[in-house]
């Protein structure tokens, strides 16, 4: 396997690559070190320790962090650690990973569920709950318990009935099982929607977004022992500037998965000159490459005012919400007032806010136009002129803060 895959790098690298196993840095890689989540990966383990004496309990477990902050990584890999060891020592233990983006219904997560521990389950004309009793006999048949971890389980719990989110917690009751046969971890970014099942919760562990130190140490274990590059190919002084750039200590957003794709296209970029080595200014570009945006908003937004900002704000946090992207201005005003008022700032008039979207029109940073006739006649239609990133969000968070301690 290994040797397949060092034969495959070789006919796709050029000769003058600094790369040697590039798809080390692959979104999907699984490292086989986890710097600085050795601690998370623990403390899974001793929640779910009881498992391994046969206590099958359901043990229901939230792991938060923000985007990149190695949510995923750390629970595949604590998933089918844990999942062997067992089997080792001869108990029957199943482990399954499933992203709620991908599999959006209960009824087709646990149809997944059912696909991977191969238990031969009709897939038509079964309700969620016999789908889900159907697993469960499963499991029972074959004295088993299955730890399902569902990502980003606030999409789900967002998209889905609550009574969905409440199900998976008290399966037990509701079917009136003796033995649990399934326990949950949860990956979200925020809790919120997990808050109706707060008490069946046995614990939650918090993932802060990465410090540059931390970065550094992630990004070096790619270039290193995960041979990512050919030895000797980056600069160490390269991997520092994109551990800075993004370290949440020097107001970065602390995502790993960035700061892992800007090193990767450093080495594209230093491979297209056929440099020999990956060197600070490549680096450089690399980071400017990724978040063009970041500059230019960055730009424009050193120069709004705290209301501009906070009605900014806004209509991220609506496209965010929504699966829409264009927002009339009432929607959008109603929405800033609310937000403004709760931070204790009194909301700007419909003329001040229109004049507002006006001036950050021109900056560049929303686009604004008018609705066709419709039978509410012509409105202002207002959208994003760029994709909302964590930097650039945060560095709003930032300013906003700045211009309320100004005033
Ligand atoms: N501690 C770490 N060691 C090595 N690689 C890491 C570590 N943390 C994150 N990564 C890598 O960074 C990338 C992002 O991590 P991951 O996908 O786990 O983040 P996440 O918290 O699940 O983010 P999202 O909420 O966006 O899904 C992955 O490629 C992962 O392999
Ligand atoms: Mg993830």
């Amino acid at each position: 396997m290994k040797l397949l895959v060092e034969f495959r790098s070789l006919l796709e690298s050029s000769s003058f690559s600094v790369f040697e196993l590039e798809e080390s840095l692959d979104i999907n890689f699984l490292p086989k070190f986890l710097p600085w989540r050795e601690n998370q990966v623990k403390e899974l383990a001793v929640l779910f320790k009881p498992l391994l004496f046969r206590h099958f309990d359901t043990i229901n477990v939230v792991v938060k962090g923000p985007s990149g902050s190695g949510k995923s990584v750390t629970v595949k890999r604590f998933g089918e650690e844990f999942a062997t060891y067992a089997r080792e020592r001869g108990i029957r233990l199943f482990f399954t990973h499933l992203n709620a983006r991908k599999h959006k219904t209960l009824y087709l997560m646990l149809s997944e569920v059912a696909k991977q521990l191969n238990a031969n389950i009709p897939n038509r004309g079964l309700s969620t709950q016999e789908m889900f009793k159907k697993v469960y006999e499963h499991l029972e048949r074959k004295n088993a318990h299955l730890i399902f971890a569902i990502d980003e389980f606030d999409y789900f719990a967002r998209a889905n009935p609550i009574d969905d989110v409440t199900f998976l917690t008290r399966y037990y009751d509701e079917l009136r099982y003796d033995t649990k046969r399934v326990s949950f971890i949860f990956l979200l970014k925020d809790l919120s929607p997990v808050v109706e099942v707060k008490d069946q919760i046995t614990s939650v562990i918090d993932f802060l977004p990465y410090t540059s130190r931390e970065l550094f140490d992630i990004l070096i274990d790619r270039v290193k022992n995960e041979k990512a590059f050919k030895e000797g190919a980056v600069e160490e002084e390269a991997v520092r500037l994109i551990a800075d750039t993004y370290g949440i200590d020097k107001n970065g957003s602390g995502n790993a998965r960035l700061a892992i794709e800007t090193l990767r296209l450093a080495g594209k970029i230093a491979d297209a000159e056929e440099a020999p080595i990956v060197a600070v200014d490549h680096a450089k570009r690399a980071v400017a490459k990724i978040s063009p945006e970041l500059s230019i908003v960055g730009e424009a937004v050193k120069v709004l005012q705290l209301h501009e900002l906070l009605l900014l704000k806004t209509v991220i946090n609506l496209q965010k919400e929504n699966s829409i992207n264009m927002f009339p201005i009432g929607v959008v005003e109603e929405r800033y007032s609310s937000a403004a008022k709760e931070i204790g700032e009194e909301p700007r008039k419909h003329t001040q806010v229109y004049e507002y979207v006006m001036r950050m029109k021109l900056l560049g940073v929303v686009h604004a136009s008018q609705s066709g006739r419709g039978t509410r006649g012509r409105t202002t239609i207002v959208s994003l002129a760029f994709s909302p990133t964590p930097e650039i969000e945060r560095m709003i968070e930032l300013r906003i803060k700045d211009a309320r301690a100004g005033s």
